[in-house]
């Protein structure tokens, strides 16, 4: 995929396929991008290198989070992407309450962004991060990138609210920046910290 992509995720975070999330252990996974970053640098020559992101899911302890880093600034992966959905169950109204599989959308919000701050500070700010899990507004992006994102995604809240809602998004983001004084995403990347 290195020379079609723009970029390429290493997804061992979903929890409909039996047996993947073991990947995110640390032994493992060590052995899984050693040979992805290995393959992608050899396949890149001297063009460019296709950049390699790490999806996780947001159900880790702490020690987990810090393997993780661990292992992704060893091999020098490009970003961590944080979250998939849970298989933890908040509160929820619904009848199909007690399906098994992924939880995506609202109800993951609060536990996505929490993870966000999690790997946010076991990284220092050295690892770029992505924010995903219950963004549906321009807010909800402000905040996941505040809490340290450098960039969002979405997958729930397009279901709902179709694809015009990026550039709402996109234009609620500018203006949250200007009213905040930034003058870049760039600029506002974990500055709820400071
Ligand atoms: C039906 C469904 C399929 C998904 N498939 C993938 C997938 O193939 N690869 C992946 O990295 N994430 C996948 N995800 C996870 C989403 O990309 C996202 O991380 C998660 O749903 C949380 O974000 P959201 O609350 O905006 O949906 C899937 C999620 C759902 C609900």
């Amino acid at each position: 995929m290195a020379p079609l992509a723009d970029y390429l995720t290493v997804n061992i975070s979903s929890p409909n396929t039996p047996g993947l999330r073991a990947l995110q252990d640390k032994g493992a996974l060590e052995e899984l991008l050693s040979a992805v970053m290995e393959e992608r640098d050899a396949v890149a020559g001297s063009a460019p290198k296709v950049p390699v992101f790490l999806k996780v899911a947001p159900d880790l302890e702490p020690a987990d989070i810090d393997d993780i880093v661990d292992v992704t600034a060893k091999h020098g992966l490009d970003a961590l992407i944080i979250s998939n959905t849970t298989i933890t169950r908040p509160p929820l109204r619904s009848r199909n309450k007690d399906e098994t599989g992924g939880l995506s959308g609202a109800p993951l919000k609060d536990l996505a962004l929490q993870r966000l701050k999690d790997f946010r500070a076991a990284s220092g700010g050295n690892i770029p991060l992505i924010g995903v899990g219950g963004i549906a507004s321009a807010e909800d992006a402000y905040e996941r990138i505040r809490a340290g994102a450098s960039l969002v995604q979405l997958y729930t809240a397009m279901i709902y609210q179709g694809p015009t809602m990026a550039r709402s998004m996109a234009r609620g983001l500018a203006r949250l920046l200007k009213r905040d004084g930034f003058s870049s995403v760039a600029e506002a990347v974990g500055s709820t910290e400071k």
